[in-house]
């Protein structure tokens, strides 16, 4: 399936105000996804909140099926949850990890992800083990398999960093896990929207996302999957009235489904929103998508390359939409400002995002650009025009 880029255009009101270039922040809604955040709202204002909530049932309902469709899940493996944090620390903190227990994780790792395993390492006693990076810098496998004995508890990675253009090997890594029998949590925050996702293919136990990046949700959305045979086993960290029904003076009872990691209360309208969000990248198609961002992206990185003084800081033998840079002289946050004042959106990453990573590689703040499949070649020749005449 080829992509209709102006009618995807027209579909999308932010590409009028400005050349924004940074969908691994948050991108830019299609109207359909504002429109339906808008006319939840109006009907919230118009009949109530809890009265919108039952008139709307049907398609609040839809949402686990979208979701679950898009990741070739089953809707009761799908809980909506405000964002990928809250997604990835309620089956993290889920988790029975005792003191000795091993995490392997990756050096790419998500910083909200890693002060979460510090935690648990201060608090239970855990032990946190990084997978060496491969000559590339994903994570590697062989080494990945030279560290598994029986105290590995779970193996915890991030597929699509937050900078750095990296894919690591998520479905090869799935494999091993499976092989062992040991539990993969998956953060696959930047990943869904770009790519195609597959909880499948890929072996996972539980993956995490968001709405507001790729997948071109409202922000404040995101969700979880967990694999069918946790639902028996797994106690939320924290339950309430939802999650877990007070059945008896002594007694409640979890939900059988992966909504034991919701509350009650939540913002019917996002989620609304997002339940378009990713009907409209599934019926674009992934497979289109990832071509075009790809192609994107490599524009980006071969202009970035032959700019004097420009060094692109990506690593990876496959890498995503993500782009990340410094030039000689250039401050990331001045330049970063300077093109926003121009119209242009990129962003910048600090150190401390990924700080495993950015240590090893002694990386400083780097600029990040993650076109997405709605920009133009255009777009980008603007961008390098901006830049150059801030040299
Ligand atoms: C790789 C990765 N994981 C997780 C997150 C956290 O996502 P959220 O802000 O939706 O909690 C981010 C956000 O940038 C991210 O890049």
């Amino acid at each position: 399936m080829t992509l209709d880029i102006e009618k995807i255009r027209a579909e999308t009101p932010g590409v009028a105000h400005s050349t924004h270039l940074l969908a691994a922040g948050s991108a830019l809604m299609p109207q359909c996804v504002v429109d339906a955040v808008i006319n939840y709202t109006e009907l919230e204002a118009r009949i109530g909140g809890y009265e919108a909530e039952a008139a709307q049932d049907e398609v609040l309902s839809r949402v686990y099926d979208s979701v679950a469709t898009h990741l070739g899940a089953r809707r009761h493996e799908i809980a909506l949850v405000p964002n990928a944090t809250v997604a990835w620390c309620h089956a993290f903190y889920a988790m029975p990890l005792k003191a000795g227990d091993r995490i392997l994780t990756c050096e790419a790792e998500y910083a909200a992800n890693y002060v979460a395993m510090l935690q648990r390492a201060k608090r239970d006693g855990v032990i946190i083990d990084v997978i060496p990076s491969d000559a590339f810098g994903a994570v590697d496998l062989d080494a990945l398999e030279s560290m598994i004995d029986n105290r590995v508890a779970l193996i915890a990675m991030t597929w699509v960093p937050t900078n750095g253009g990296l894919v690591n090997p998520a479905a090869e890594v799935g494999k091993i896990a499976k092989t062992h029998g040991i539990p993969y949590l998956l953060d696959a925050c930047q990943a869904v929207g770009q790519m195609p996702v597959n909880v499948t293919d890929l072996g996972c136990d539980f993956l995490s996302a968001t709405g507001r990046k790729f997948m071109r949700g409202p922000r404040g959305t995101g969700f979880l999957y967990v694999a069918e045979k946790w639902l028996k086993t797994l106690e939320p960290a924290m339950i309430d009235l939802f999650s877990a029904p007070w059945v008896s003076t002594d007694a409640y009872e979890l939900r059988d489904d992966a909504r034991r990691f919701e509350t009650w209360e939540n913002s019917y309208a996002l989620r609304a929103g997002l339940g378009v969000a990713v009907d409209y990248a599934t019926s674009l198609g992934m497979d289109a998508i990832q071509t075009r961002v790809k192609n994107l992206a490599e524009l980006c990185r071969d202009g970035l390359s032959s700019i004097k003084g420009g060094q692109v800081r990506d690593i990876g033998s496959e890498q995503c939409g993500i782009v990340s840079f410094t030039i000689e002289r250039m401050d990331a946050d001045a330049t970063v400002a300077a093109l926003h004042k121009q119209g242009v959106v990129i962003g910048a990453s600090t150190p401390f995002s990924t700080r495993l990573d950015a240590e090893a590689r002694n990386l400083p703040t780097v600029m990040r650009m993650a076109p997405h499949y709605y920009n133009t070649e255009q777009e980008i020749e603007r961008f390098f025009s901006v830049l150059n005449s801030l040299r």
